[in-house]
């Protein structure tokens, strides 16, 4: 099922949507707390001529932790070297980044929830003191030494919070998690990323794709392609209501932004659990879908729309979950 359209964890490649991605805070649309204090403090860094305090980045997929680190780079006016938890297979790997990395510039690592215990446990000295403890021979004869890093900003981002190492999380100074977007704030991405691709869009063309995107900018751009494809074959090339409509439609995408797996998800919870509460792994086995899917990419969204909670008991179904599916909703007596 990984097929499902609207996954947004897979990076768009397209050429033209790489050049939609903002490049400053100002271009940066919705969260704006996150702005208010990124402004301070890469502010007060740049005016003690220092790096920045290293920096962590929560949320689901496609929510813009990417764009930001570039964002930040670009405000503070330095390099970003951009890696991966899973591509730094040994600590060697991450040793030759460092190592690389000039005064003030921000090594920026993805899925860091993903790093493996040897390569972590050598980012703790680089990040508390810019240091690398180097193991020299081997045996009774191996000694250590520690050489001397530039001064550098880690900027870490995952979309799975539970993942991470106490020790890891505890060293960045500053975490940001980045919430769902507004409508208003999709439709707005939306707006500004339709002439960058060839098409004219109607205000409430935008504003229909912007309320069932998810909250997941990625997505709101994703809808916006497809939608250019519905005009195109229409022999048009402005994006009117009765396109976005369509296209919508076309991709079993309701009211709330769920698409088909969303209602599966939903209906096997009050179908065959009664609501809940119910696993993830119970969960998961009836669908026939990876945990890990459901728990990064699917619950998010469902939780925010308050059709799922959380509880220690495991998921249930609210009677938001029920009136959306057309059930009637079980009370007590
Ligand atoms: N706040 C934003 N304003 C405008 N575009 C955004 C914003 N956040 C994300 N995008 C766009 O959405 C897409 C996904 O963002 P990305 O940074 O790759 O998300 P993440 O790294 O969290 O998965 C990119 O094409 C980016 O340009
Ligand atoms: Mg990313």
């Amino acid at each position: 099922m990984s097929s499902r359209w609207v996954d947004p964890r897979q990076d768009v490649l397209e050429p033209q949507l790489r050049t939609l991605r903002p490049r400053t805070l100002e271009e940066f649309v919705g969260q704006k707390k996150v702005k208010e204090r990124l402004r301070v403090y890469i502010q007060a860094a740049k005016a003690r001529g220092e790096p920045l305090d290293h920096v962590l980045l929560l949320s689901p997929p496609g929510l813009g932790k990417t764009t930001l680190a570039h964002v930040i780079a670009n405000e503070m006016g330095v390099q970003i070297k951009v890696s991966s938890g899973p591509a730094l297979e040994r600590p060697g790997d991450l040793a030759a980044i460092l190592t690389h990395l000039s005064p003030g510039d921000i090594l920026f690592v993805d899925e860091i929830h993903r790093l493996r215990p040897q390569v972590e446990e050598i980012l703790y000295p680089a990040m508390e003191d810019w240091k690398l403890p180097i193991v020299l021979g081997e045996g009774p004869h191996a000694r250590c030494i520690e050489l001397s890093l530039a001064p550098f900003t880690l900027i870490g981002a995952t979309t799975r919070e539970g993942l991470l190492t106490t020790p890891l999380r505890d060293r960045f100074e500053v975490v940001f998690r980045l919430e769902f977007y507004r409508p208003e704030e999709l439709a707005e991405i939306v707006r500004r990323a339709a002439p960058r691709l060839g098409v004219e869009i109607e205000p409430e063309a935008a504003w229909e794709l912007g309320t069932r995107a998810r909250g997941t900018p990625r997505i709101a751009l994703r809808l916006l392609r497809r939608a250019r494809d519905v005009a195109q074959v229409q022999g048009t090339n402005t994006i009117t209501l009765a396109v976005a409509r369509e296209t919508l439609q076309m991709l079993g995408i309701d009211a709330e932004g769920l698409d088909e797996l969303d209602r599966r998800i939903l209906e096997v919870m009050i179908d065959r659990f009664d609501g809940g509460p119910v696993g993830l792994e119970t969960l998961s086995a009836a669908l026939g879908e990876d945990p890990e899917t459901i728990a990064e990419l699917y619950e998010p969204y469902l939780i925010a729309l308050g059709f799922i909670r959380k509880t220690p008991q495991g998921r249930v179904a609210t009677e938001r979950a029920y009136n959306h599916l057309g059930r009637p909703f079980p009370r007590l007596i």
